[in-house]
């Protein structure tokens, strides 16, 4: 028999006051009731890693709901559950717990949403996705801290693999691909040998998962520190081109993810400027596709559409001698996402400095008069305000004038 190995230590070390009481209390709790908790899934993994993770998620042996309620008896904070899967979220503070009741799951087709039913920790390690995300740490006060670790998680998180732990796992959930190597290329580890084989075998059961999560596995790579390692090793294993062939995860992309990533420091690039990216090479046709199979939000394939519409206009804003008034009229109405995305991706030097000075100035350039103020003027209400509003915004972006004196001589030139 293998000797227990016991994470109190790591738990009380890594981990706020506040969580460590709070798992400390739900196991009390939970053994007065003859139930059994654990802490599971990614936390397990990160507290052996060393790397901070505040994402309680708990299971146990018995009703998590009821349990959640419990416990929320002493918070008082706030309370969502799910019956049909018997899970519970608790909220408090700036805190958030995810209680869920030991399960088995079964698939009833690839893709499908699973079926659960009651089960034991065995079983609810047994149906997750990777051996390194398949532990768990007794939180009952006879088991606080030990580690259970059926699937060999501990040794593989040593030696660096990603291991599923049956072969019909991607057959299952096809997304665990996606996840695979986003862990794979965070943490630096390797997908396994048999893992990488089934991997590949699998990929055609990519096309039974809907749009909506792989746009979910597409944001978490887009999540994660550089999103480009995920997408490279994405297209090397086919699952990139699976999502769409015209897709590149090449060093042109890293490069650009690097840059817009300089750009927006310290916060990470929004999800709509590194999407634009990626889908920068695409044609009009290939993207709209894209658009409607991931259902992206309208924002968003908004950004992608103008991105792509952009490029074309790349060649007016690459003359050195352009007017201001021009470049305004050129960039006027694009989301900044798809004027970042295109700046970054220009070849020009020229074109990107004109769509900087747009987005660091021309679009907030305005004329200081209004239209109050020109009817005080003598210009009658009607069309002819706009108009002179318009040519005064046109004088503002190229200089002509630079204070609302200079504005109201030059519109008295204009009325003779
Ligand atoms: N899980 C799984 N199969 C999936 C999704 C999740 O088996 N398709 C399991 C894994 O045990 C995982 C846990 O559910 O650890 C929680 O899922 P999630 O929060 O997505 O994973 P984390 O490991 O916490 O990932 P991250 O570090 O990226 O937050």
């Amino acid at each position: 028999m293998s000797e227990t190995i016991n994470l109190a230590d790591k738990i009380e070390k890594q981990l706020p006051a506040e969580l460590v009481n709070f798992m400390q209390t739900a196991g009390k709790i939970a053994a007065s009731q003859g139930q059994n908790l654990y802490l599971v899934g990614g936390i397990v993994r990160d507290l052996l890693l060393g790397k901070s993770n505040f994402d309680l998620d708990l299971v146990v042996e018995g009703d998590a709901i009821d349990l959640a309620h419990q416990l929320n008896n002493i918070k008082q904070g706030k309370i969502t559950t799910h019956p049909r899967f018997k899970t519970a979220k608790l909220k408090w503070d700036k805190w958030s717990v995810d209680l869920t009741t030991a399960r088995a799951e079964t698939y009833a087709r690839p893709g499908a949403l699973p079926s659960v039913k009651p089960d034991s920790l065995t079983s609810d390690l047994f149906r997750r996705d990777f051996t390194i995300n398949a532990m768990a740490i007794g939180l009952n006060p006879t088991r606080y801290g030990e580690l259970i670790d059926r699937y060999g998680g501990k040794n593989d998180l040593e030696r660096k693999l990603i291991r599923i732990l049956h072969d019909k796992s991607f057959i299952d959930d096809a997304t665990r691909i996606w996840r695979g190597l986003r862990y794979e290329q965070r943490l630096n580890f390797q997908l396994e040998r048999n893992t990488i084989k089934l991997l590949k075998r699998d990929i055609p059961m990519l096309d039974t998962i809907s749009g909506d999560r792989i746009r979910y596995e597409l944001e978490c790579i887009f999540h994660e520190e550089r999103p480009e390692k995920g997408l490279r090793r994405a297209e090397e294993l086919g699952v990139l081109p699976r999502l769409h062939p015209a897709l590149k995860g090449d060093s042109w992309l890293a490069e650009k993810f690097e840059s817009a990533r300089q750009l927006t420091s310290p916060t990470p690039p929004p999800i709509g400027l590194y999407l634009a990216l990626l889908t920068y090479r695409l044609s009009d046709a290939e993207n709209e596709h894209l658009i409607s199979y991931l259902r992206l939000s309208k924002p968003i394939a908004q950004t992608l559409r103008d991105s792509i519409n952009l490029t074309v206009k790349l060649k007016l804003l690459d003359d050195p001698n352009i007017m201001s008034s021009n470049i305004y009229h050129t960039l006027h109405g694009y989301s900044p996402p798809a004027l970042i995305a295109n700046s970054l991706a220009s070849e020009s030097t020229v074109a990107r400095r004109h769509i900087q000075l747009f987005l660091d100035k021309l679009c907030y350039v305005k004329p200081s008069l209004t239209g109050n103020d020109l009817q005080k003027m003598g210009i009658i209400p009607g069309p002819q305000i706009k108009e002179t509003l318009e040519q005064l915004h046109e004088a503002r972006l190229d200089g002509k004038v630079s204070s609302k004196k200079d504005e109201m001589k030059l519109v008295k030139g204009w009325l003779g």
